[in-house]
């Protein structure tokens, strides 16, 4: 087999910016993954330096080698606050309104990419595949090309695809398209996304496209796309389950709501998430049913994320003003509706948490896949689980609907469907609890990261990819 090099902006390496709590679902995937296969792990350290040594800090354990650089406090201006998470991350996630469309940031995302492909360049021998993940990295297969690498190079998207007349909005789209053709193999989330990068290759680029076999062919070169959907690392999951941790947060949670019914959100504090609409969907299930507003507890954990964009610290304002409202007007003495945490937990903890809750919300307006929803299935107890209730926008709708036998699905921009949502979920009986989640967890389990990675590496090292 092959040596696996993976290339992401976000490594799990401890003292990574972000690493407790927040670091969310690709770094905590990749991890998983790659603990079973071993290889080599490249990308930011999440430390700002001036250093333009090029120093790398390389670390051993197990099998998996990490190497990561830092980057100065102007590239992680341009590149992450600026190009990638004021730029393509709100135009991949439809909030072109959130949009910023500055040449200087989008050079500073070239520059960092190719000082990301000349610092990995000579760690690649000939015979490694290489897989490169995510937004901050698109045009880097490109550069590695340009350095010389001959290998089978794919890369992976974990948010959504836009739609092709969002994505012509933004300057230079089909430069960055372009780049993307360099990689033997293109993986999306879900069928939606890799449906509209298809028809931006067939109408903007005008490739040939062979829709049963992913392949596209521009000016001599094949890439194929395929969608792969990312699942969760089931098995350590469950063994969190066995801790006394978990059954701890679980005790802890059940012994403060006592006789309300629990429901649980935990998302990254980041506008795709939808908190504010969810929030206004609870004021609304209040209003019309408020001689049950002591049946319930709601309890968002959002850790804060890429707090230094604007549009995230207007997010979190603007989230702290609704909970205050309803909190304000509904709670009594001995009781508050909602409570809103700022902080991360651990997996553990969040097992536990989400076995107490018989309601998990997670309705993001946009999301690539989301593994939460995947979590909230996977820590319920079989005998009496709890219901999911699951936005229509999430990529794990593709899975987990279950032609509607599934999680409840909700479109998140209607409060009135969500007061709905959540009234059915307070009154569904046992033997649909379990019906639905008997629908749901095989997806879950069998589906998971290890799963994603074999198909994915399977595929990029494989037979499948014509020869270029
Ligand atoms: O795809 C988006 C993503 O990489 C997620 O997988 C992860 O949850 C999140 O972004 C992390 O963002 P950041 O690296 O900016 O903290």
């Amino acid at each position: 087999m092959s040596r696996l090099v993976v290339i992401s902006n976000r490594v799990a390496v401890p003292k990574a910016r972000g690493a407790a709590g927040a670091q969310g679902g690709l770094a905590g995937a990749l991890n998983a993954a790659l603990k079973d296969r071993g290889g080599l792990w490249f990308g930011w350290s999440g430390q700002e330096s001036e250093d333009r040594t090029g120093n790398m800090n390389v670390q051993r354990d197990g099998g998996v080698t990490t190497a990561t650089i830092d980057l100065s406090t102007r590239d992680v201006d341009e590149y992450y606050n600026g190009y990638a998470n004021s730029t393509l991350w709100p135009l991949f996630h439809y909030r072109i309104d959130l949009a910023e469309f500055e040449n200087e940031t989008g050079r500073g995302y070239e520059r960092v990419n190719e000082r990301f492909a000349e610092s990995v360049m000579p760690l690649i021998e000939e015979d490694d595949i290489v897989w490169v993940h995510d937004y901050h990295l698109i045009p880097i297969g490109h550069r590695l090309r340009e350095h010389g690498a001959k290998n089978r190079i794919g890369f992976f998207l974990h948010t959504p695809w836009p739609p092709t007349r969002l994505l012509t909005s933004l300057p230079f789209h089909e430069r960055l398209v372009l780049t993307m053709l360099s990689y033997d193999l293109i993986g999306f989330q879900t069928e939606e996304w890799l449906s509209s990068f298809v028809h931006y290759c067939e109408t903007e680029l005008g490739a040939d496209v062979d829709k049963a076999s992913g392949r596209i062919t521009h000016e001599g070169r094949t890439t194929t796309a395929r969608s792969y959907p990312i699942g969760i690392d089931w098995d350590h999951f469950q063994a969190q389950g066995d801790t006394g941790e978990a059954r701890q947060a679980t005790q802890r949670l059940l012994a403060s709501t006592r006789h309300r019914t629990g429901m649980i959100g935990v998302d990254r504090l980041d506008y795709s998430k939808g908190l504010p609409e969810r929030i206004d969907g609870i004021g609304r299930f209040f209003d019309q049913n408020p001689e049950r507003v002591r049946d319930l507890v709601f309890i968002q954990i959002a850790p804060p994320s890429r707090e230094d964009v604007e549009s995230y610290q207007k997010i979190r304002a603007e989230l702290e003003q609704k909970t205050g409202q309803i909190n304000g007007a509904r709670s009594e003495v001995d009781m508050v509706p909602i409570r809103y945490v700022n902080q991360g937990y651990s997996h553990a903890e969040l097992y536990g948490f989400f076995r107490a809750a018989k309601i998990g919300l997670v309705t993001p307006l946009r999301d690539g896949m989301n593994l939460v929803a995947k979590e909230y299935v996977a820590a319920q107890d079989p005998d009496d689980p709890g219901v999911l209730i699951l936005s229509d926008f999430a990529g794990a709708a593709h899975q987990l609907d279950c032609d509607g036998k599934g999680a409840l699905i909700v479109n998140p921009h209607s409060p009135d469907a969500f007061a709905r949502a959540i009234e059915a979920a307070l009154d569904m009986p046992l033997h649909e609890r379990k019906s639905r989640y008997e629908a749901m967890i095989g997806t879950v389990r069998d589906e998971n990261v290890q799963a994603w990675m074999k198909t994915f590496c399977g595929d990029l090292a494989g037979d499948l990819l014509p020869a270029n």
